[in-house]
């Protein structure tokens, strides 16, 4: 992942544009190269694929996984799908907010940590399910969390 860079950024709206990728192609790859999409880049996206300033937020909007700020240093996401429901995944999102400070959808004040929602990881006979910096993590329980916020820490 790279620090935001707009000429970058131009260059891949422009290379999906004229291979006719489609606008969420596009914003997939700002974000993988760039963790996010800046402002800056809703502009051109909007004129390279003809649409509307507003549909290109809207797209950002509707994905989960299109963020349009920079990233914590780590993200913890948390499934808040039924079948995690059913073993307790709210009861474990709010231990995290009263352990942390920051609710779902929040990234604490020092950017070391967000805290997304998820809807299904694959891992519903393992709930509540979640996944810290992009790996999964089953049965997450109390001491599971302390172990991930102690290393955050460190
Ligand atoms: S419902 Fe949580 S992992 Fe499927």
């Amino acid at each position: 992942m790279h620090n935001w860079n707009y000429q970058r950024a131009l260059q891949i709206i422009e290379e999906c544009a004229k291979s006719s990728q489609v606008l969420t192609s596009a914003l997939r790859q700002l974000v993988d190269d760039f963790g996010y999409i800046d402002d800056a880049a809703i502009a051109p996206l909007a004129k390279a694929f003809l649409r509307s300033k507003a549909e290109v937020y809207g797209a950002i909007q509707y994905y989960s996984d299109f963020r349009d700020s920079a990233p914590a240093e780590h993200i913890l996401r948390i499934c808040q799908a039924e079948s995690c429901q059913a073993v307790g995944s709210r009861k474990i999102t709010k231990l995290v907010t009263t352990k942390t400070g920051i609710a779902l959808g929040q990234t604490s004040s020092d950017g070391q940590i967000s805290l997304e929602p998820v809807y299904c990881l694959g891992l519903c006979a393992n709930g509540p399910a979640a996944e810290f910096d992009g790996n999964p993590v089953a049965e997450l329980d109390e001491a599971k969390i302390d172990k991930i916020l102690s290393g955050i820490r460190s």
